[in-house]
């Protein structure tokens, strides 16, 4: 082409000079609107990489089961055996609280447990939302956290009112019936001023607080009401201290609290990501911190102990910056525990737990064994993606380094074992792989669809020794002995019993492990 398109003139460079300056500022609004218009240091992800089509599958499979839990009247159901039930859940406080999700098995509303569940469900969503979409799943792990959320804002029917249970346990587990089929009565539990529940309380404030997050810019509206719930179920959390075990000594039967300093730190802490608002950042880092943080000793995330999450969660503002503060010196301590529970769960550090089975899976308790790995693997999963994403190179375990390389195999073991890498050579996630649990305790799974029984006789179905009629696909059943031997029998609650909250760590976890190369998203 030589000389001639060369000499193109003043005009020609100008058009160039022009075209390269909109291609730039478009990529600053974009990268600008990925990021937010926070003013620390956000994470900016790289392009999430290739999809992992196992992980991609089995997250679509885990998904399925927050479906197959839905309480109330369903939209747009594709669980060809559920349908609408719970239809008059809290008519007896005039309120509608049909929608959230039953429990495990059973038809009970546990609020406590709930709630969990929505708040790593919102974590997952924030973290890895864009890894979540590439499978398709963004849009359905939205539109279930909403089915919790809308009936955690109905259960809060006044600042210091909360209703923590729908029907009561001794009443639901005389009934083996199909939730469609329910007539046994469902009263309402609640907590107040005279009768307090901490924890449930912060809990749910900090189920809000992340949901808010959520929905910030999909529905303004929405994520606001959320916010208002949340500061004010955590001022009532806060400001009437007791734990509602001691409160409603009846729920010790089942999701028993052993403290609520934890859900208090844990809600707090949401909060300040939801808002900003430094009041709840020197909550953490003050006396309640010294009182509840319990720093420097690694525990066990889960329904009943946010520690570790809370710890996780704060050391993102130490990696990524806290807003409108330079300052995050008094966040050190949960970021040096976070390490802390990171080195525990390598398996060849110095202070590698030893609560594992021969073939590495992390194993803290017969009942619901899966709970603690998975809930394990998810953690240190987001804490790989902060290093990876601040170009963090290692952290150091009592003298010896590891790089997010080597958390990353840790991850992917659990959730490999979890799909069948194991030695029943069987998949937990029932609906994944080629074999998995054909006896779920799960009384929805376990009843045909046009069965005549109801509340008493349908144990028959209980004692039957035909595998389920129907597959409670994406349950994460409660998993291996320490012998890592598992008795697929329906009445085998300890282990064949799947729970909410199972899936939403099962979630979070698979969400992380999607594509090859993972990111965490900015979100405060
Ligand atoms: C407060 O909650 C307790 C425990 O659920 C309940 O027994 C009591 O009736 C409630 N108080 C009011 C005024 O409703
Ligand atoms: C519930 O937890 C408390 C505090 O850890 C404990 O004292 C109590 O014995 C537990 N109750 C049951 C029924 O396990
Ligand atoms: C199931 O197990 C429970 C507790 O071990 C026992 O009480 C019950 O009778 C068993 N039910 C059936 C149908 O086997
Ligand atoms: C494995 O452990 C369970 C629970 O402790 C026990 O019942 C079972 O007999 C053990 N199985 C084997 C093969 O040792």
């Amino acid at each position: 082409m030589g000389e001639k398109s060369r000499s193109g003139g003043c005009c020609g460079w100008f058009l160039v000079l022009v075209i390269l300056a909109v291609i730039a500022a478009a990529i600053v609004i974009v990268v600008k609107k990925k990021s937010g218009n926070s003013d620390h240091v956000a994470p900016v992800p790289g392009p999430p990489g290739a999809v992992v089509q196992k992980y991609g599958d089995a997250l679509k499979v885990a998904m399925q089961f927050f479906d197959v839990q839905k309480s109330g009247k369903l939209v747009d159901n594709k669980i060809s055996w559920r349908g609408d039930s719970g239809l008059k859940d809290g008519t007896e406080a005039k309120l509608d609280l049909t929608k959230g999700m039953y429990d495990a098995g059973d038809h009970m509303k546990f609020g406590f447990p709930m709630a969990f569940t929505a708040t790593v469900l919102s974590w997952t969503i924030l973290e890895y939302g864009d890894q979540m979409d590439t499978v398709g799943q963004l849009e359905a792990a939205k539109d279930s956290l909403m089915w919790i959320t809308d009936y955690l804002i109905n259960a809060h029917p006044s600042e210091n009112v909360l209703y923590i249970q729908v029907g009561d346990p001794e009443e639901d587990h005389k009934c083996w019936e199909r939730p469609e089929a329910m007539t046994e009565k469902r009263p309402l539990t609640q907590i107040n001023t005279s009768s307090p529940g901490t924890e449930v309380a912060a809990e749910t404030a900090a189920a809000m607080a992340s949901a808010s997050l959520v929905f910030k810019t999909s529905d303004p509206k929405y994520s606001s009401n959320l916010l208002k719930h949340a500061k004010q179920l955590f001022t009532f959390a806060d400001k009437y201290r007791e734990s509602y075990s001691v409160s409603i000594p009846e729920v010790q039967t089942y999701y028993n609290s052993t403290g609520y300093g934890d859900e208090l730190l844990w809600a707090a802490s949401w909060l300040f990501h939801a808002t900003g608002d430094r009041t709840y950042l020197d909550y953490v880092t003050g006396q309640n911190g010294e009182d509840f943080a319990n720093w420097g000793s690694p525990t066990w995330f889960s329904w009943d102990n946010k520690l570790a999450g809370t710890q996780v969660l704060l050391s993102r503002l130490s990696f990524f910056g806290a807003k409108g503060t330079s300052d995050t010196s008094g966040l050190n301590s949960y970021r040096k525990t976070a390490v802390a529970v990171i080195c525990g769960l390598l398996p060849d550090s110095p202070t590698a737990t030893k609560s594992r089975t021969d073939s590495g899976l992390v194993w803290v308790s017969q009942w619901n064994a899966l709970q603690h790995p998975v809930a394990s693997a998810f953690l240190a999963a987001l804490y790989r993606d902060y290093m990876l994403t601040t170009r963090t190179p290692k952290i150091t375990c009592d003298g010896k380094s590891y790089t997010p390389a080597d958390i990353h195999k840790f991850v992917k073991s659990q959730a490999d074992y979890v799909l069948g890498d194991n030695p029943m050579k069987m998949s937990y996630l029932v609906g994944y792989g080629d074999k998995y649990p054909q006896y779920v305790h799960h009384r929805g799974a376990s009843i045909p669809v046009d069965a005549k029984t109801g509340c008493s006789d349908g144990f028959k179905w209980l004692k039957s020794t035909h595998p389920n009629p129907n597959v409670a696909t994406g349950a994460l059943v409660g998993g291996p002995f320490l012998n890592e031997s598992y008795v697929d029998s329906r009445n085998n609650s300890m282990q064949a019993e799947p729970s909410t909250y199972n899936s939403a760590v099962i979630v979070g976890l698979l969400s992380s492990l999607v594509t090859t190369s993972s990111a965490v998203q900015s979100f405060s």
